[in-house]
């Protein structure tokens, strides 16, 4: 597989009053045809990740939205898969660029979700679950993580508090560092511990939050790519499915589907583990990192907590993880993260990630889950040399 990579752009995820769903996906929209260096009227298709807006903002149609905002008639098409919605809809514009469909295509990502009450978001977002056995019993998404860590935990008690927390700790380090994410300052493991309890082991700090953000990517045919001088290619794509509820899933202590994903994108691009340089994983709660470092193959099951004790996946580590700051800390609009980390892994592989960049890198890869691991979509990003 050889899709390139034209163009990127993001706008600032956060608490964004100042810009409604349109705006932010206009402003993305804006940023990555600028970037590719193109004209709207050079794109052939378009997919566009969102989840909620039918139920936060009483949008849905958001393809139509998508070629409105750009002012032309070209095949475009909204893409759910709840959380992993933005990298479904990657998965999406890869596949019509190598069915011959299309030689350049947008692919955007976008949430507003903060317009409304906590609770109308997380009764939105537990339509990823299962709505008959776990939503209508009250759980929700933290719940459902928290059950995760607790037996995760329970099995291998390795993964200590402290190591668990590490994760934000971490993760917040980085976004720290980067100018487009929510929440932009350091912690240490105390803060973790000591925040709010929101779903026992999990404090407000292990979660990640409600967030408003748009992005976005131009992808090109290998043909294309060489012609508009595009300097990134994603050479691998997978994607993983399993049960909607934990009850019906076979274990508690991974998510299969990450696993599935990565093994069918490392196949596609023929690389192994060990030759990735980075990853933009998906930490929708600090549990959720531990399970997709192991799902990638850089720890094995239940040693995942080897990585946080070294502090190895730091941007100046062993393997860099969440060089963005993760959904925890780079904020989480469900639909726009797998595009964000589409963004980021690009921005590293062009060298431009001021601040937090991994040296030398050249391969680097993005893991992006739906619901508690009802789906899940990883792909490779190369430099091209
Ligand atoms: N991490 C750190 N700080 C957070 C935060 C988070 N995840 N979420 C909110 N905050 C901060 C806010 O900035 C605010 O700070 P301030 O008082 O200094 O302005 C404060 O905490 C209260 O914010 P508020 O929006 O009232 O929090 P909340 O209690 O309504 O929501 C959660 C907190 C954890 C319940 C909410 O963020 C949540 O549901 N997160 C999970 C989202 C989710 O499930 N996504 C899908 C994953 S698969």
């Amino acid at each position: 597989m050889n899709v390139g990579v034209l163009g990127i752009g993001i706008t600032k995820f956060g608490e964004r009053w100042d810009q409604g769903l349109r705006e932010l996906l206009l402003d993305a929209q804006v940023k990555s045809i600028k970037d590719a260096n193109i004209e709207a009227k050079d794109i052939d298709a378009l997919y566009t990740g969102n989840m909620g807006g039918g139920a936060l903002s009483g949008q849905l149609h958001i393809g139509a939205m998508a070629t409105e905002n750009l002012n032309i008639n070209k095949p475009s098409s909204r893409v759910e898969g709840a959380c992993a919605s933005g990298s479904l809809a990657l998965r999406a514009g890869i596949l019509a660029i190598e069915s011959g469909e299309a030689d350049i295509v947008q692919v955007n990502g976008v949430e507003k979700m903060t317009d409304v009450s906590t609770e109308q978001v997380t009764t939105m977002l537990m339509g990823a679950g299962d709505e008959e056995l776990e939503g209508f019993n009250g759980l929700t998404f933290p719940g459902l993580y928290a059950l995760l860590a607790n037996a995760y935990m329970s099995k291998y008690p390795k993964l200590t508090r402290d190591l668990l927390a590490e994760v934000s700790v971490k993760n917040h380090f980085h976004g720290a560092r980067n100018d487009y994410c929510q929440f932009r300052k350091e912690i240490n493991i105390d803060v973790v511990k000591n925040a709010t309890m929101v779903a026992d082991p999990l404090t407000l700090f292990d979660c990640s939050p409600i967030t408003d953000g748009a992005a976005s990517i131009i992808l090109a045919s290998e043909a294309k790519a060489k012609e508009l001088g595009s300097k990134v290619s994603i050479i691998g794509s997978g994607m993983g499915t399993d049960s909607l509820s934990l009850a019906r899933r076979n274990t508690l202590t991974a998510i299969p589907a990450g696993k599935i994903a990565a093994d069918a994108a490392y196949a596609s691009a023929g690389i192994k583990a060990s030759e990735v340089n980075f990853a933009e994983v998906h930490d929708c709660f600090t549990i959720a990192e531990i399970m997709a470092v192991e799902a990638l193959g850089f720890a094995k099951e239940g040693e995942g907590y080897k990585l946080y004790k070294n502090k190895d996946t730091y941007f100046d580590g062993k393997i860099p993880i969440n060089t963005s700051g993760g959904l925890k800390a780079c904020g989480h609009p469900v639909g726009a993260t797998g595009v964000k980390q589409a963004v980021e892994a690009t921005m590293q592989l062009r060298g431009e990630a001021k601040g937090r960049q991994v040296k030398d890198a050249e391969i680097g890869v993005t893991h992006n889950v739906g619901g508690s691991g009802a789906s899940a979509a990883v792909h490779v990003f190369k430099r091209v040399k």
